[in-house]
Protein backbone atom coordinates (compact mmCIF):
# COMPACT_ATOMS: atom_id res chain seq x y z
CA UNK A 1 0.00 0.00 0.00
CA UNK A 2 1.46 3.61 -0.78
CA UNK A 3 1.77 6.36 1.75
CA UNK A 4 -1.14 7.89 2.35
CA UNK A 5 -3.21 5.76 0.54
CA UNK A 6 -6.79 5.36 2.15
CA UNK A 7 -7.44 2.49 4.34
CA UNK A 8 -9.79 0.56 2.57
CA UNK A 9 -11.37 -2.23 5.74
CA UNK A 10 -12.28 -5.65 3.63
CA UNK A 11 -14.35 -8.31 5.49
CA UNK A 12 -11.87 -11.45 5.03
CA UNK A 13 -12.65 -15.18 4.64
CA UNK A 14 -13.29 -16.96 8.17
CA UNK A 15 -11.67 -20.57 7.94
CA UNK A 16 -13.65 -22.70 10.08
CA UNK A 17 -12.68 -26.05 12.01
CA UNK A 18 -10.91 -28.93 10.01
CA UNK A 19 -8.75 -25.64 8.49
CA UNK A 20 -5.15 -26.74 9.13
CA UNK A 21 -4.05 -22.99 10.13
CA UNK A 22 -6.71 -22.94 13.12
CA UNK A 23 -4.77 -25.87 14.93
CA UNK A 24 -1.00 -24.38 14.71
CA UNK A 25 0.79 -22.55 16.80
CA UNK A 26 0.67 -18.64 15.51
CA UNK A 27 4.28 -16.91 14.84
CA UNK A 28 4.71 -13.82 17.10
CA UNK A 29 4.38 -10.06 15.35
CA UNK A 30 7.59 -8.79 14.86
CA UNK A 31 7.43 -6.03 12.60
CA UNK A 32 5.04 -2.83 14.43
CA UNK A 33 3.30 0.23 12.78
CA UNK A 34 3.52 -0.79 9.43
CA UNK A 35 0.94 -0.41 6.63
CA UNK A 36 0.34 -3.95 6.71
CA UNK A 37 -0.26 -4.54 10.15
CA UNK A 38 -2.73 -2.03 10.14
CA UNK A 39 -4.44 -3.00 7.06
CA UNK A 40 -4.67 -6.57 9.14
CA UNK A 41 -5.75 -5.05 12.10
CA UNK A 42 -8.82 -3.02 9.97
CA UNK A 43 -10.31 -6.23 8.23
CA UNK A 44 -10.08 -8.00 11.65
CA UNK A 45 -12.41 -5.81 12.96
CA UNK A 46 -14.53 -5.59 9.93
CA UNK A 47 -14.58 -9.04 9.86
CA UNK A 48 -15.21 -9.89 13.56
CA UNK A 49 -17.82 -7.16 13.43
CA UNK A 50 -19.88 -8.29 10.24
CA UNK A 51 -20.13 -11.72 11.54
CA UNK A 52 -21.37 -10.06 14.71
CA UNK A 53 -18.75 -12.09 17.40
CA UNK A 54 -16.99 -10.45 20.18
CA UNK A 55 -13.60 -11.60 19.54
CA UNK A 56 -11.55 -12.94 16.55
CA UNK A 57 -7.99 -14.49 16.25
CA UNK A 58 -5.55 -13.98 13.00
CA UNK A 59 -5.62 -17.30 12.29
CA UNK A 60 -9.33 -17.53 12.16
CA UNK A 61 -8.43 -15.60 8.57
CA UNK A 62 -6.24 -17.98 7.74
CA UNK A 63 -3.46 -15.41 9.19
CA UNK A 64 -0.87 -17.87 11.57
CA UNK A 65 0.38 -14.53 13.79
CA UNK A 66 -0.48 -13.64 17.17
CA UNK A 67 -3.03 -11.00 16.96
CA UNK A 68 -6.77 -10.83 18.53
CA UNK A 69 -9.31 -8.12 18.30
CA UNK A 70 -12.04 -8.29 21.10
CA UNK A 71 -15.02 -6.12 21.76
CA UNK A 72 -17.08 -7.77 24.33
CA UNK A 73 -19.77 -4.91 23.83
CA UNK A 74 -20.13 -5.77 19.81
CA UNK A 75 -19.92 -2.59 18.96
CA UNK A 76 -21.88 -0.51 21.05
CA UNK A 77 -19.12 0.97 23.08
CA UNK A 78 -15.51 1.98 21.75
CA UNK A 79 -14.21 1.99 24.69
CA UNK A 80 -14.54 -1.91 25.07
CA UNK A 81 -12.39 -2.03 21.94
CA UNK A 82 -9.36 -4.44 22.59
CA UNK A 83 -6.06 -5.14 20.50
CA UNK A 84 -3.92 -8.22 21.49
CA UNK A 85 0.04 -8.58 20.12
CA UNK A 86 1.73 -11.35 21.19
CA UNK A 87 -0.42 -11.81 24.54
CA UNK A 88 0.11 -13.70 27.35
CA UNK A 89 -2.12 -14.23 30.08
CA UNK A 90 0.57 -13.66 33.27
CA UNK A 91 -2.31 -14.09 36.32
CA UNK A 92 -5.18 -16.74 36.15
CA UNK A 93 -8.30 -16.38 38.90
CA UNK A 94 -10.76 -17.66 40.11
CA UNK A 95 -13.02 -19.55 37.94
CA UNK A 96 -16.49 -19.27 35.59
CA UNK A 97 -18.71 -21.46 33.58
CA UNK A 98 -20.81 -20.07 30.56
CA UNK A 99 -21.21 -20.94 27.27
CA UNK A 100 -18.97 -20.88 24.63
CA UNK A 101 -18.90 -20.75 20.98
CA UNK A 102 -16.30 -19.62 17.91
CA UNK A 103 -16.86 -17.97 14.75
CA UNK A 104 -14.95 -20.84 13.49
CA UNK A 105 -17.10 -23.38 14.72
CA UNK A 106 -20.77 -22.24 13.99
CA UNK A 107 -23.66 -23.25 15.09
CA UNK A 108 -22.22 -25.04 18.38
CA UNK A 109 -22.12 -23.79 21.67
CA UNK A 110 -20.93 -25.58 24.41
CA UNK A 111 -20.07 -24.89 28.24
CA UNK A 112 -16.90 -24.24 29.26
CA UNK A 113 -14.74 -23.59 32.36
CA UNK A 114 -12.46 -20.31 32.47
CA UNK A 115 -10.58 -18.56 34.74
CA UNK A 116 -12.76 -15.79 35.99
CA UNK A 117 -10.09 -13.30 35.90
CA UNK A 118 -6.64 -12.82 34.11
CA UNK A 119 -4.09 -10.36 33.60
CA UNK A 120 -2.74 -10.13 30.09
CA UNK A 121 0.09 -8.50 29.18
CA UNK A 122 0.50 -8.06 25.12
CA UNK A 123 1.77 -5.10 22.27
CA UNK A 124 -0.05 -2.59 20.73
CA UNK A 125 0.19 -1.71 17.15
CA UNK A 126 3.21 0.27 17.61
CA UNK A 127 4.90 -2.46 19.77
CA UNK A 128 4.56 -0.93 22.88
CA UNK A 129 4.05 -3.41 25.91
CA UNK A 130 0.47 -3.07 27.15
CA UNK A 131 -1.12 -5.02 30.31
CA UNK A 132 -4.66 -5.74 30.30
CA UNK A 133 -7.42 -6.88 33.27
CA UNK A 134 -10.39 -8.90 32.12
CA UNK A 135 -13.39 -10.49 34.59
CA UNK A 136 -15.84 -12.48 33.38
CA UNK A 137 -17.15 -12.37 30.38
CA UNK A 138 -13.71 -10.28 29.06
CA UNK A 139 -11.64 -13.00 31.01
CA UNK A 140 -13.19 -15.68 29.16
CA UNK A 141 -12.61 -13.55 25.50
CA UNK A 142 -9.17 -12.72 26.57
CA UNK A 143 -8.86 -17.22 27.64
CA UNK A 144 -10.57 -17.65 24.09
CA UNK A 145 -8.57 -15.73 21.74
CA UNK A 146 -5.48 -16.04 23.33
CA UNK A 147 -5.72 -20.24 22.80
CA UNK A 148 -6.42 -19.80 19.04
CA UNK A 149 -2.95 -18.52 18.62
CA UNK A 150 -1.89 -21.39 20.10
CA UNK A 151 -3.80 -23.59 17.79
CA UNK A 152 -5.96 -24.58 20.39
CA UNK A 153 -9.68 -24.57 20.01
CA UNK A 154 -12.67 -24.77 22.82
CA UNK A 155 -13.94 -28.02 21.70
CA UNK A 156 -10.25 -28.66 23.45
CA UNK A 157 -12.18 -27.84 26.92
CA UNK A 158 -15.03 -30.19 26.31
CA UNK A 159 -15.11 -33.23 27.25
CA UNK A 160 -13.54 -36.24 24.83
CA UNK A 161 -17.26 -37.51 24.31
CA UNK A 162 -19.20 -34.11 23.79
CA UNK A 163 -16.36 -33.29 21.51
CA UNK A 164 -16.51 -36.61 19.50
CA UNK A 165 -20.61 -35.29 18.86
CA UNK A 166 -19.77 -31.75 17.62
CA UNK A 167 -16.70 -33.66 15.02
CA UNK A 168 -19.55 -35.78 13.82
CA UNK A 169 -21.79 -33.99 13.30
CA UNK A 170 -19.17 -31.41 11.54
CA UNK A 171 -18.10 -33.69 9.39
CA UNK A 172 -21.79 -34.85 8.47
CA UNK A 173 -21.85 -30.90 7.43
CA UNK A 174 -18.96 -31.71 5.68
CA UNK A 175 -19.45 -34.46 3.30
CA UNK A 176 -23.07 -32.81 2.97
CA UNK A 177 -21.39 -29.78 1.52
CA UNK A 178 -22.45 -27.14 4.15
CA UNK A 179 -19.20 -26.91 5.83
CA UNK A 180 -16.83 -24.93 3.92
NI1 LIG B 1 -13.02 -18.66 18.41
Amino acid sequence: MLAGASLEEMVRKIFKYGAAVLEQACEPITEFDTPELHELVADMWETMYSAKGIGLAAPQIGISKQLSVIDVSAGENEADRVLIINPEITLRDGKQTGEEGCLSIPGFREPVTRANRVIVRAQNEKGEPIELEGLELLARAFQHEIDHLHGILFLSHLSPLKRDIIRRKIKKLQKAGEWD
